[in-house]
């Protein structure tokens, strides 16, 4: 295994610690270290027990579940595996009759800033509505649909119905290409599709249901029988007559209440795509009961939710942020929260803040990418330096998807905080279904840059590669020793690949989470150095080297070889890089340049912008040993502009990394 460098190694000490604010600390729902502590005493004293009571303190069970854990097959474990519930009803019919009913549950702004808001009722009716749309062409518990909506109340809504009757989503996030649409319809055996006829961003109007069209033309798509087709925006999109509806024209007619069809906890809730370090993206399968149970439970711990809060997590719903912190984490919790379709950067780079002003957010959950870039807009154009709005209302921040630098937590600190809003830096993963180790807002002395300790009931540790524990101080491999409930359950369609990503033989049954991370000597925080595998994070979005390097040699006409390796960048955390072997041999000048745009347009259809190159370079061959294998670690160096210090003695062809220097 690599250890990939983070672009945090700038500030490998750091003194800074900032406890939590007096009064904030005193109306926390976890309030001071000893009450974290002891919730820690618990889970580690009765480990079933402690999830039990929360299980049975945040969900509402059609049928209480008597077994908490059942480990008899490992990896794969199942909790509360004779309860019945129904994740939707979790989310909406529960609050039905209490004060939440009335509740504004969404605040909508739209791309060009009008705003809709709906109540918890006003959601439960509309979730209704369009399960009943989804049952009367025949969808039903069981099948899986597949979404590729726009951030909107319609894209919570086709989540959340497909819940309700037992149908299991998978979302697609709206930037990726037809290509990986079409994958994902096939391998995750999709009979409909809930989809836009546009998306809205950045003040353009961008087609959806077109690359719908274009992944069913690319085959295999004959299990598809309904696509139904939000209305975002007046164009007409094309509409197969027979197989394409309308929201219009499938709600018409259908009643607006609709009964939760009770599943068993460990039905599949959603598979949700993700990139691994080989092969194609994989399913990550999740289970209904311990994910509901832990969206609830960590959006009210981390984010020291109240009844009084806006809400407002900034993920686009085709990420799992996404899932469980706006499709289903606020709302079991009954609470406010802001869904936003557009881009920070429109109609210009003070928009979050604006709307934090706006619509009176009191915690905001964001990406480190998305402050790093806002802060650059905001060092290099005053108007738009968030000093210019009121974020008052603000009494807590949240970042994730990577690991933030101290410098950007400092400015988020000072600037959008002002030194009274605590930062929860949450680490988790697609696979874990919620925050695994953040900070607790009312209890948690914070360090910059660290996400500090793992969650009550959580075994997060961090192992040598025999799987032995390590002293603090020293790096090493993160793991979680212990099944949780809301962990992934499996990936779709193939145990063989989930047993060996997550459970390695050598790593003692532990969870493998793929990154390495090191604890402080002084507090035991945690500190994530980042992916040890072959997976980059650019700009919080998870991309495999692999798929990438496949998507380039898919190019056949022109790319006979490539390889991609990630190297630090100021702004999106990680950039790719691609060492590219054309058939026709080295290109240079105009010709290079004119190719390498050709490749990243090719790169984008083949899987989605966000996996553009940001460097490609090409050179005749590239640096391998004399046995054919590909010097990673040297194309790290040769990314990153560091001069090759490694020893190249082993290396086939010396020369070529002279070559490889230069980027177009
Ligand atoms: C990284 C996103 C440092 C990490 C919720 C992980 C982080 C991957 C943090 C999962 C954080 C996420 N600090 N690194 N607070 N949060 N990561 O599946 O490398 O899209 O393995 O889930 O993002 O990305 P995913």
């Amino acid at each position: 295994m690599s250890t990939a460098t983070s672009p945090i190694e700038s500030v490998l000490v750091e003194n800074r610690v900032f406890p939590p604010p007096a009064d904030f600390a005193a109306k926390a729902r976890i309030s001071g270290m000893a009450q974290y502590q002891a919730l820690c005493d618990e889970a580690e004293r009765d480990y079933e027990g402690y999830w039990a009571r929360l299980a049975r303190e945040n969900v509402q069970w059609t049928k209480p579940f008597t077994q908490v854990l059942d480990q008899s097959n490992p990896p794969f474990y199942k909790w509360f595996a004779d309860g019945e519930l129904n994740a939707s009803a979790n989310c909406l019919d529960k609050h039905m009759g209490t004060p939440v009913e009335n509740k504004t549950a969404i605040i909508f702004e739209a791309d060009g800033g009008e705003v809709t808001k709906v109540t918890y009722k006003e959601l439960l009716a509309r979730v209704s509505q369009f399960a009943n749309a989804l049952k009367a062409r025949g969808v039903q518990k069981g099948d899986r649909v597949l979404i590729y909506m726009p951030m909107t109340i319609e894209g919570v809504v086709a989540m959340q119905a497909c819940a309700r009757i037992g149908a299991t989503h998978s979302v697609v996030f709206g930037g990726f290409s037809a290509k990986a649409v079409q994958e994902r319809i096939v391998d995750v055996g999709a009979t409909a599709v809930i989809t836009a006829n546009y998306q809205m961003r950045g003040g353009k109007e961008l087609p959806l249901k077109a690359i719908v069209d274009d992944a069913i033309a690319l085959g295999s798509c004959e299990a598809i029988k309904t696509i139904f087709v939000y209305e975002r925006t007046a164009t007409a999109c094309n509409m197969v007559e027979g197989r394409d509806l309308s929201f219009a024209q499938a709600l018409a007619g259908q009643a607006t209440e609709c009964e939760a069809v009770p599943v068993n906890a460990e039905h599949p809730l959603f598979i949700l795509y993700t990139s691994g370090s080989t092969g194609k993206p994989k399913g990550v399968q999740h289970a209904t009961g311990g994910y509901v149970l832990w969206a609830k439970q960590t959006f009210e711990w981390t984010f020291d939710a109240k009844d009084s809060d806006v809400f407002w997590c900034t993920a686009d719903i085709g990420w799992i942020t996404g899932h469980s912190y706006v499709a289903y984490g606020p709302l079991a919790a009954g609470a406010t929260q802001i869904v936003f379709e557009g881009v920070p950067t429109f109609p210009n780079a003070g928009r979050f803040w604006q709307m934090i002003e706006r619509h009176k957010c009191s915690i905001f959950y964001t990406a480190p990418t998305a402050i790093r870039s806002l802060i650059k807009a905001a060092e290099s154009d005053e108007s738009v330096h968030p000093k210019n709005w009121d974020l008052s209302s603000l009494r807590l921040l949240g970042s994730v998807g990577e690991p933030i630098n101290p410098e950007a937590w400092m400015w988020y600190y000072k600037n959008i905080g002002k030194e009274k809003c605590p930062i929860v830096d949450t680490f988790w993963q697609t696979e874990n279904g919620g925050h695994m180790i953040t900070p607790l807002p009312g209890a948690t002395p914070l360090v910059p840059g660290s996400c500090t300790l793992p969650l009550p009931g959580i075994a997060a540790a961090i192992v040598d590669e025999a799987g032995n524990e390590i002293p603090n101080g020293s790096g090493g491999i993160l793991v979680v020793k212990k099944p949780w409930p809301s962990m992934i359950r499996n990936i779709w369609g193939d145990p063989e690949r989930f047993k060996k990503s997550y459970f390695p033989e050598e790593l003692k049954g532990y969870y493998l989470a793929g990154d390495g991370a090191v604890r402080s000597e002084d507090r035991g925080y945690f500190r994530i150095t980042g992916r040890i595998d072959d997976v980059l994070n650019v700009s919080g979005h998870r991309m495999g080297t692999m798929e990438i390097e496949s998507a380039l040699v898919a190019k056949t006409d022109l790319v006979a070889e490539a390889a991609v390796v990630g190297r630090p960048d100021d702004l999106t955390g990680e950039a790719i890089c691609a060492f590219v072997v054309l058939k026709r041999g080295k290109p240079t000048g105009e010709e290079a340049k004119q190719i390498a745009a050709e490749l990243r347009n090719w790169v984008a259809k083949e899987i989605g912008p966000i996996a553009k190159p940001k460097d490609i370079r090409f050179g005749d061959n590239l640096p391998k040993t004399r046995s054919g294998k590909i010097m990673r670690r040297l194309l790290r160096s040769l990314a990153k502009g560091e001069a090759i210090t490694q020893d190249t003695s082993t290396l086939e062809n010396p020369a070529i990394l002279d070559q490889l220097s230069e980027v177009n």
